[in-house]
C-alpha cells in the first residue's frame, strides 16, 4: 500500500517529463511536435480462434499469430489487439475466463505467448490484450468456491435470494434480463441462491463492491503489463456495477419496461437498464484501473494504454476519457461508425456521426475510429463491398487512432454459418433456427482468408471450428497481394499516407457536398489533402472549392479499387466527377 502511494506521487511529479521523453520515436522526428507511440497508432484486432491455426486442430492459436506478425508489419500496423487468450471453457469463446493468469491450452502455452511478445517486439508491434473483468466463467475456481460459500470468496459474485410461492415454485429475485436474453439470474442449488449474470449463465458477474475483487482485478492488469504487454482493452466497463441494493432496503429493484414494440419479456430491450448499466461508481473504478497502467508506465518509462469498451450513449461514452479528478482511459472505444451508420446511411449521416464524436470528445483528447469487431457485421456486408476502401479511408485518415478488425483490410464478407453449426451463445440462446441469424456473431468470426488453398490457408484440419466463408477462392490475402489493385493495396497505401504530418497532426474540416458525397480536408502547414467519397449509387460532379483554400489541381494519392483514377492522376478542384462508390485521397498542388 505504501509503495502504491509513492508511485502515485511519482506519477504527479513525473508525468510531464515522461510525456516529452518518450515521444521522440524515429519516424516522427522530422516534425517538431511530440507524440506518444499510441496517439496516432494503427491497431489491428485479431480474433485468435480464427486468425491462423499452426497445429492443424481447426482452431487458431498463438503460434499461428506469431507466424503472421510480418503480415501485420507489411500492413503498417503499430499494435495488435488480441481478443481473450486466457484459460476458458469457451462458452463465449474466451469472454468467459476461468483463469486470468494462464493461457488457454488450445491456443498455446505461456512460452508461446512470450515468444509472440518477443517477435512482436522485434518488429516493433505492440501487443494489447482484451481483459474481461465484469464476469468470469462459472467454471473458475473463484466462482466454484463462492457458490460453496467459501469464507474468502463468498462475496466475490452477486448472490441473491429468489422467491418461493405457495406451491413451492421458485422464481428469480427480480425481472432483470441478460444481454443474451432471458433472466439474468440463475439458481445455484449448492448455495440455494441465484447469481447475477449480464451475459450468459456461464458468465457470473463479479461483485465490484467487494474491495478484494477490485484488488484482484488490478493484480491481473499488473501481471500482464509486467509480462510486457503494451496495454489492455477493458471490456464492458459500463456493466461493472449494479445499483447498491442497500439503498433499496436490501433487495434489487425491478427495472422499468421500455414499452418498445415487438419485444417479449425475454428480450434485453424489453427493460430500461437503469439499475444494471452506466452506474456512477463505474467512472471511479476506471480511474482506479488507469492508475495501475500509469504506475507501471512511469516505472518503465513506456506508456501502457488502457482502452475501454462500453456500449452506451455518447455522453457516457466520452466520460471514459476522464473528468475532474478522475483520469480515464487513453482510448474509450468510439462505436459511432458502427452504431450510428447502416445500409441506408448517406454522406450527411457520415458527417453527422464523425462530427458528433469529435464534438462530444474532450478537445485535447485523441479520437479513435473503428468500423468493425468480433461482434458486428463486416463493412462489406453491413454496407456493400464497393465501399470497403471508402470506410478504410475514414478509419485511417480521420484524426486520431485507427482500429481495424482483421479481414477488413481485404474486405472480407460475413460468412454463412447455418443453425446446425452455430456456436455463438447469443445466437444459440434464441432457440430459433430461422431468426438466430439476426443476432449471430459467428458470421464475422469465420476463419481469416489467407489464400485459395484448403480452408483458405487458415488450417490444415479437415474441419475448422467455424466454416470458411464462401468466395474465399477469390477473396484472400494472396490474391490481393499479387493484384495491382486491391483493397489490401489501398490499405497499405493509406497506412503509408497517414504517417505524414497532415494526417498525424493536421487539422480537420468536413462537408457533405451533397447527400451522396462526403469529403474531409486534412492539412498541416502547406501540405493539404482532400479525402472524398461518393457513397451513393449514382455518378456526381462535385466542386471541392467549397472548402476554404482549395482550388486549382489536386493529385491522386490513393483511389478505391474500382475507380478509373490511379496514383498521380490530376483532377480539377472545381469540377470533379465521381462514379458511384468512388473514393479518392487527393493532394493539393502548390
Ligand atoms: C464484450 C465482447 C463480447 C462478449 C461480451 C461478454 O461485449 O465484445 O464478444 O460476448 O463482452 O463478455
Ligand atoms: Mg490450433
Amino acid at each position: 500500500m505504501k509503495y502504491y502511494w509513492i508511485v502515485m506521487w511519482q506519477i504527479l511529479v513525473l508525468s510531464t517529463i515522461v510525456l516529452s521523453a518518450q515521444s521522440t520515436e524515429g519516424r516522427y522526428e522530422n516534425v517538431n511536435v511530440k507524440q506518444d507511440w499510441w496517439e496516432t497508432a494503427v491497431m489491428y484486432q485479431i480474433y485468435p480462434r480464427s486468425f491462423m491455426d499452426s497445429d492443424g486442430d481447426g482452431v487458431g492459436d498463438l503460434n499461428g499469430i506469431t507466424s503472421r506478425l510480418e503480415y501485420l508489419k507489411e500492413l503498417g500496423v503499430d499494435a495488435t489487439l488480441l481478443s481473450p487468450i486466457f484459460k476458458s471453457p469457451m462458452h463465449d469463446f474466451g469472454y468467459d475466463v476461468s483463469d486470468y493468469y494462464s493461457i488457454q491450452p488450445e491456443y498455446g502455452t505461456m512460452e508461446d505467448f512470450e515468444q509472440l511478445l518477443r517477435k512482436a517486439g522485434e518488429l516493433n508491434i505492440k501487443v494489447i490484450l482484451d481483459f474481461v473483468p465484469n464476469h468470469s466463467s462459472n467454471e473458475s475456481d473463484w466462482f466454484i468456491k463462492s457458490s460453496n460459500r467459501d469464507e474468502y470468496y463468498s462475496d466475490w459474485y452477486i448472490w441473491e435470494n429468489g422467491h418461493l410461492n405457495d406451491r413451492g415454485q421458485r422464481s428469480p429475485p427480480n425481472n432483470w434480463i441478460s444481454l443474451f436474453r432471458k433472466s439474468a439470474w440463475t439458481y445455484m442449488p449448492s448455495r440455494d441462491q441465484y447469481y447475477f449474470h449480464q451475459f450468459g449463465s456461464s458468465q457470473p458477474d463479479f461483485n465490484f463492491r467487494n474491495p478484494v475483487v477490485v484488488e484482484e482485478m488490478k493484480n491481473i492488469i499488473k501481471f500482464w503489463l509486467e509480462k510486457g504487454v503494451a496495454g489492455m482493452r477493458v471490456n464492458s466497463v459500463n456493466l461493472f456495477f449494479e445499483v447498491d441494493k442497500d439503498v433499496y432496503g436490501g433487495r434489487y429493484p425491478n427495472e422499468p419496461m421500455t414499452g418498445k414494440p415487438n419485444l417479449g419479456p425475454d428480450d434485453y430491450g424489453f427493460l430500461e437498464h437503469v439499475y444494471t448499466k452506466d452506474q456512477e461508481e463505474t467512472y471511479d473504478m476506471v480511474s482506479q484501473f488507469r492508475d495501475v497502467f500509469d504506475a507501471i508506465a512511469i516505472r518503465d518509462n513506456l506508456t501502457r494504454i488502457m482502452m475501454t469498451e462500453a456500449s452506451t450513449n455518447i455522453k457516457n461514452a466520452v466520460r471514459y476519457y476522464g473528468e475532474g479528478i478522475h483520469t480515464g482511459a487513453h482510448i474509450p472505444f468510439n462505436l459511432a461508425l458502427i452504431a450510428d451508420l447502416d445500409k441506408d446511411s448517406d454522406a450527411r449521416d457520415i458527417k453527422y456521426a464523425v462530427d458528433r464524436w469529435l464534438t462530444y470528445k474532450p478537445l485535447k483528447k485523441q479520437a479513435n475510429w473503428v468500423t468493425g469487431n468480433h461482434d458486428k457485421s463486416r463493412v462489406a456486408s453491413r454496407f456493400r463491398p464497393e465501399l470497403v476502401d471508402a470506410f478504410n479511408m475514414l478509419v485511417l485518415l480521420l484524426p486520431g487512432i485507427a482500429i481495424t478488425y482483421m479481414g477488413e483490410e481485404i474486405g472480407m464478407v460475413n460468412g454463412f454459418v447455418p443453425w446446425s453449426e452455430t456456436k455463438d451463445p447469443q445466437a444459440c440462446n434464441t432457440d430459433d433456427p430461422v431468426n438466430f441469424i439476426e443476432v449471430s456473431r459467428d458470421p464475422v468470426r469465420t476463419p481469416f482468408q489467407w489464400s485459395n488453398g484448403k480452408n483458405a490457408g487458415f488450417s490444415a484440419a479437415d474441419t475448422t471450428w467455424l466454416p470458411v466463408a464462401e468466395g474465399f477462392e477469390q477473396l484472400n490475402v494472396a490474391a490481393q497481394r499479387s493484384a495491382v489493385r486491391s483493397h489490401y493495396q489501398v490499405y497499405r497505401t493509406l497506412t503509408n499516407l497517414r504517417i505524414r504530418p497532415a494526417f498525424r497532426l493536421g487539422r480537420f474540416e468536413s462537408l457533405a457536398l451533397n447527400s451522396d458525397v462526403y469529403a474531409f480536408k486534412r492539412w498541416f502547414n502547406d501540405d493539404t489533402y482532400i479525402v472524398v467519397m461518393n457513397v451513393g449509387k449514382v455518378y456526381h460532379v462535385v466542386n471541392l472549392t467549397a472548402f476554404d483554400l482549395i482550388f486549382g489541381q489536386l493529385e491522386v494519392e490513393a483511389s478505391s479499387v474500382l475507380s478509373s483514377r490511379t496514383y498521380s492522376d490530376s483532377v480539377q478542384a472545381n469540377y470533379l466527377d465521381l462514379a458511384a462508390d468512388e473514393a479518392l485521397v487527393l493532394r493539393m498542388q502548390v
